[in-house]
C-alpha cells in the first residue's frame, strides 16, 4: 500500500488513478515494474475488486506477483496478440517525452512489451522532468555477461564510465534475463538519436534504457496530487 504521506508516493498515486483512464474492460495491457506500477495495479484493483476485467503481460516477478494479488489475469507474451497499452514508470522524461528507464534493472523486457503494444503510457512523480537525459541518473545498459569488460571497454567510447551494477550481496547484478547492467553517464554530445545508434551497433549490448520516441503519453503527479499530462 502507497504511504500517502510520503509526496512522491502521492504523485504515483495521483498520476497511476489518472492513467487509468487508458484502460478499458477487455484490454491486454502490458505492466512494466517498479512503484508507479505498483500504484497503478493498485488502481486496478481499487477500481475492480472483484476482478479487473483485464488480462496483462508482465516484465518482472514482482509485477506478477502483484497483478495476480489484485486478481489480475497474468498472460504470457507469446506473439499470438497485440497490447493495447503499456503503462510503466521511468527514471527521468525529457522535453520530448524520451526517458530513461532501467533503475530497477528490468529495461530489456520493459521495452519488450512497447515493442508489442500499440500505445505506450509513463506514469511518473514531477521530480523524474528533466532538461537533459542524464542529468539526475546514470544510463543502464545491459550487456551479456561473456567477457562483459571487453564490452565495458569499447562502450566507454560512447559513454563515460560505464560502471558494473552491484546488488546488495556486492555481487554483479544480474538481470531477469541473466545478464550484467552497465551504469553509465551520458555525455552531452553526441546527441540522443546517434548514441542510440551508437549502443544498438556494440557488440555485447544487449538493450539499453533510451526509449526515445515510444511513450505517446506521460501522466505527471505532483506532490500535491495534482496531474498533468504530456502527449507528443
Ligand atoms: C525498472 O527497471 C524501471 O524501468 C522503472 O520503470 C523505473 O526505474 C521507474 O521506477 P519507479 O516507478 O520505481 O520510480
Amino acid at each position: 500500500m502507497a504511504n500517502e504521506e510520503d509526496p512522491k508516493a502521492r504523485a504515483r498515486v495521483a498520476a497511476a488513478a489518472r492513467a487509468l483512464d487508458e484502460v478499458e474492460p477487455g484490454m491486454a495491457i502490458g505492466l512494466g515494474s517498479g512503484r508507479a506500477v505498483d500504484a497503478v495495479i493498485e488502481a486496478i484493483a481499487g477500481k475492480w475488486p472483484d476482478g479487473p476485467p483485464v488480462r496483462a503481460a508482465v516484465a518482472a516477478p514482482r509485477t506478477e506477483e502483484a497483478a495476480r494479488a489484485a486478481g489480475i489475469d497474468v498472460v504470457a507474451l507469446d506473439g499470438s496478440f497485440r497490447l493495447d497499452v503499456v503503462i510503466d514508470g521511468a527514471d527521468e522524461v525529457g522535453p520530448s517525452l524520451e526517458l530513461v528507464k532501467g533503475g530497477g534493472g528490468a529495461l530489456l523486457r520493459e521495452k519488450l512489451l512497447v515493442s508489442a503494444s500499440d500505445r505506450f503510457v509513463v506514469v511518473a512523480e514531477a521530480e523524474k522532468r528533466v532538461a537533459r537525459l542524464g542529468e539526475t541518473q546514470r544510463l543502464p545498459v545491459e550487456v551479456v555477461r561473456f567477457a562483459w569488460e571487453d564490452t565495458q571497454r569499447r562502450l566507454r567510447e560512447t559513454l563515460e564510465e560505464p560502471t558494473l551494477r552491484e546488488g546488495e550481496d556486492g555481487e554483479p547484478f544480474e538481470t531477469d534475463e541473466g545478464h550484467f547492467l552497465l551504469d553509465c553517464l551520458i555525455p552531452s554530445s553526441p546527441g540522443l538519436v546517434a548514441l542510440e545508434e551508437r549502443l544498438n551497433g556494440t557488440t555485447g549490448v544487449v538493450e539499453h534504457g533510451l526509449f526515445l520516441d515510444s511513450a505517446d503519453a506521460v501522466v505527471v503527479g505532483g506532490p500535491d496530487g495534482g496531474v498533468e499530462t504530456l502527449t507528443r
